[in-house]
Protein backbone atom coordinates (compact mmCIF):
# COMPACT_ATOMS: atom_id res chain seq x y z
CA UNK A 1 0.00 0.00 0.00
CA UNK A 2 1.41 3.58 -1.16
CA UNK A 3 2.30 5.22 2.04
CA UNK A 4 0.82 8.62 2.94
CA UNK A 5 3.29 11.72 1.56
CA UNK A 6 3.39 15.15 3.31
CA UNK A 7 4.30 16.50 0.04
CA UNK A 8 0.54 15.73 -1.17
CA UNK A 9 -1.16 16.97 2.20
CA UNK A 10 -2.87 20.47 1.74
CA UNK A 11 -3.85 22.23 4.64
CA UNK A 12 -3.12 21.78 8.82
CA UNK A 13 -3.40 18.37 9.64
CA UNK A 14 -2.86 15.96 12.30
CA UNK A 15 -0.88 12.89 12.37
CA UNK A 16 -2.29 9.04 13.52
CA UNK A 17 -1.32 5.42 13.51
CA UNK A 18 -3.63 3.17 11.87
CA UNK A 19 -3.57 -0.67 13.31
CA UNK A 20 -4.63 -2.58 10.68
CA UNK A 21 -6.28 -5.87 10.73
CA UNK A 22 -3.65 -7.89 9.49
CA UNK A 23 -1.33 -6.55 12.03
CA UNK A 24 0.51 -3.77 10.34
CA UNK A 25 0.20 -0.05 11.09
CA UNK A 26 -0.17 2.84 8.90
CA UNK A 27 1.10 6.85 9.56
CA UNK A 28 -1.54 8.54 8.36
CA UNK A 29 -2.36 12.52 7.84
CA UNK A 30 -5.60 13.64 8.55
CA UNK A 31 -7.22 17.53 7.69
CA UNK A 32 -10.41 18.76 8.30
CA UNK A 33 -11.14 19.19 4.98
CA UNK A 34 -13.90 17.95 3.08
CA UNK A 35 -14.83 17.37 -0.29
CA UNK A 36 -18.38 16.57 -1.06
CA UNK A 37 -18.97 13.74 -3.59
CA UNK A 38 -20.97 15.15 -6.20
CA UNK A 39 -24.85 14.67 -6.72
CA UNK A 40 -25.61 11.63 -9.11
CA UNK A 41 -21.73 10.48 -9.33
CA UNK A 42 -21.34 6.50 -8.74
CA UNK A 43 -17.90 5.92 -6.91
CA UNK A 44 -17.00 2.46 -7.92
CA UNK A 45 -14.77 -0.44 -6.84
CA UNK A 46 -14.25 -3.95 -7.06
CA UNK A 47 -11.88 -6.35 -4.86
CA UNK A 48 -10.55 -9.97 -5.09
CA UNK A 49 -11.47 -11.98 -1.75
CA UNK A 50 -8.81 -10.81 -0.04
CA UNK A 51 -10.33 -7.06 -0.56
CA UNK A 52 -7.61 -6.12 -3.00
CA UNK A 53 -8.86 -3.91 -5.57
CA UNK A 54 -9.25 -5.28 -9.46
CA UNK A 55 -11.00 -2.22 -10.88
CA UNK A 56 -11.62 1.33 -9.91
CA UNK A 57 -13.71 3.76 -11.78
CA UNK A 58 -12.65 7.60 -12.99
CA UNK A 59 -14.97 9.07 -10.29
CA UNK A 60 -13.38 6.62 -7.13
CA UNK A 61 -9.70 8.06 -8.74
CA UNK A 62 -10.84 11.48 -8.48
CA UNK A 63 -12.17 11.41 -5.52
CA UNK A 64 -9.36 9.72 -3.55
CA UNK A 65 -6.73 11.29 -5.31
CA UNK A 66 -4.51 8.26 -5.36
CA UNK A 67 -3.69 7.23 -9.33
CA UNK A 68 -5.07 4.11 -10.63
CA UNK A 69 -1.90 2.13 -10.44
CA UNK A 70 -1.61 3.21 -6.68
CA UNK A 71 -4.47 1.90 -6.38
CA UNK A 72 -4.95 -1.50 -8.25
CA UNK A 73 -4.02 -4.15 -6.01
CA UNK A 74 -3.61 -2.40 -2.48
CA UNK A 75 -6.14 -3.29 -0.05
CA UNK A 76 -9.18 -1.13 0.26
CA UNK A 77 -7.65 -0.16 4.02
CA UNK A 78 -5.64 2.67 2.08
CA UNK A 79 -8.80 4.96 2.24
CA UNK A 80 -9.23 3.97 5.95
CA UNK A 81 -9.84 7.11 7.89
CA UNK A 82 -9.16 7.36 11.80
CA UNK A 83 -12.57 8.41 12.51
CA UNK A 84 -13.72 4.70 11.39
CA UNK A 85 -14.11 2.06 14.30
CA UNK A 86 -12.89 -1.38 13.55
CA UNK A 87 -16.23 -2.82 14.68
CA UNK A 88 -17.91 -1.22 10.90
CA UNK A 89 -15.46 -2.97 8.89
CA UNK A 90 -15.93 -6.36 10.78
CA UNK A 91 -19.96 -5.63 10.12
CA UNK A 92 -18.71 -5.09 6.65
CA UNK A 93 -16.88 -8.58 6.03
CA UNK A 94 -18.94 -10.43 8.09
CA UNK A 95 -22.02 -9.84 6.20
CA UNK A 96 -20.38 -10.35 2.34
CA UNK A 97 -18.58 -13.37 3.47
CA UNK A 98 -21.52 -14.86 4.04
CA UNK A 99 -22.95 -13.82 0.79
CA UNK A 100 -25.10 -11.31 1.61
CA UNK A 101 -25.39 -7.57 0.51
CA UNK A 102 -24.21 -4.72 3.02
CA UNK A 103 -24.85 -1.15 3.37
CA UNK A 104 -23.33 1.64 5.40
CA UNK A 105 -21.95 4.97 5.88
CA UNK A 106 -18.10 5.30 5.68
CA UNK A 107 -15.80 8.11 5.67
CA UNK A 108 -12.86 8.00 3.70
CA UNK A 109 -9.07 9.36 3.60
CA UNK A 110 -7.93 10.98 0.59
CA UNK A 111 -4.38 11.03 -0.18
CA UNK A 112 -4.26 14.49 0.75
CA UNK A 113 -5.25 14.33 4.16
CA UNK A 114 -9.26 15.45 3.46
CA UNK A 115 -12.18 12.92 3.69
CA UNK A 116 -15.56 12.66 2.19
CA UNK A 117 -18.51 10.78 3.44
CA UNK A 118 -20.54 8.07 1.33
CA UNK A 119 -23.53 5.60 1.69
CA UNK A 120 -21.86 2.83 0.75
CA UNK A 121 -23.56 -0.94 -0.67
CA UNK A 122 -21.14 -3.82 -1.05
CA UNK A 123 -22.46 -6.84 -2.85
CA UNK A 124 -20.60 -10.31 -3.22
CA UNK A 125 -20.07 -11.12 -6.83
CA UNK A 126 -21.32 -14.54 -7.75
CA UNK A 127 -20.65 -16.67 -10.71
CA UNK A 128 -21.54 -20.23 -11.38
CA UNK A 129 -22.20 -20.44 -7.75
CA UNK A 130 -18.89 -19.51 -6.47
CA UNK A 131 -17.61 -15.80 -4.27
CA UNK A 132 -15.23 -14.62 -6.90
CA UNK A 133 -15.08 -10.93 -5.22
CA UNK A 134 -16.96 -7.90 -3.92
CA UNK A 135 -18.07 -4.79 -5.68
CA UNK A 136 -18.45 -1.66 -3.71
CA UNK A 137 -20.77 1.30 -5.39
CA UNK A 138 -21.10 4.24 -3.36
CA UNK A 139 -22.61 7.57 -3.45
CA UNK A 140 -23.45 11.26 -2.24
CA UNK A 141 -25.13 11.09 1.18
CA UNK A 142 -27.42 13.80 2.99
CA UNK A 143 -26.06 15.51 5.74
CA UNK A 144 -28.60 13.94 8.49
CA UNK A 145 -27.14 10.79 8.19
CA UNK A 146 -23.29 12.09 8.54
CA UNK A 147 -24.21 13.71 11.47
CA UNK A 148 -25.76 10.20 12.72
CA UNK A 149 -22.64 7.87 11.45
CA UNK A 150 -20.26 10.85 13.37
CA UNK A 151 -22.00 10.13 16.63
CA UNK A 152 -22.41 6.66 16.13
CA UNK A 153 -18.97 5.67 15.14
CA UNK A 154 -17.24 8.53 17.86
CA UNK A 155 -19.66 6.44 20.44
CA UNK A 156 -18.07 2.76 18.90
CA UNK A 157 -14.49 4.29 19.43
C1 LIG B 1 -15.81 -4.15 -1.82
C2 LIG B 1 -15.21 -3.51 -0.58
C3 LIG B 1 -15.12 -2.13 -0.51
C4 LIG B 1 -14.55 -1.50 0.61
N1 LIG B 1 -14.47 -0.14 0.61
C5 LIG B 1 -13.86 0.48 1.64
C6 LIG B 1 -13.71 1.89 1.65
O1 LIG B 1 -14.17 2.61 0.76
N2 LIG B 1 -13.05 2.45 2.70
C7 LIG B 1 -12.55 1.71 3.72
O2 LIG B 1 -11.95 2.29 4.64
N3 LIG B 1 -12.69 0.37 3.75
C8 LIG B 1 -13.34 -0.26 2.74
N4 LIG B 1 -13.49 -1.62 2.77
C9 LIG B 1 -13.07 -2.35 3.97
C10 LIG B 1 -11.60 -2.70 3.95
O3 LIG B 1 -11.41 -3.92 3.27
C11 LIG B 1 -11.05 -2.86 5.39
O4 LIG B 1 -11.79 -3.82 6.09
C12 LIG B 1 -11.08 -1.54 6.20
O5 LIG B 1 -10.52 -0.48 5.47
C13 LIG B 1 -10.33 -1.67 7.51
O6 LIG B 1 -9.10 -2.24 7.22
P1 LIG B 1 -7.98 -2.60 8.28
O7 LIG B 1 -8.62 -3.31 9.42
O8 LIG B 1 -7.02 -3.46 7.53
O9 LIG B 1 -7.38 -1.30 8.69
C14 LIG B 1 -14.06 -2.28 1.68
C15 LIG B 1 -14.17 -3.69 1.61
C16 LIG B 1 -14.75 -4.30 0.50
C17 LIG B 1 -14.88 -5.80 0.45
Amino acid sequence: MKAMSLDNIVGDYQSFTLHHDDGSERLVYVTDIETIVPDGRLIVSRTDLQGLITHVNTSFIDMSGYLEEELIGSPHSILRHPDMPAAAFKDLWDTVQQGRKWHGYVKNLRQDGGYYWVYATVIPNIRQGKLIGYTSVRRKTSRNHVSAAEELYRSMQ
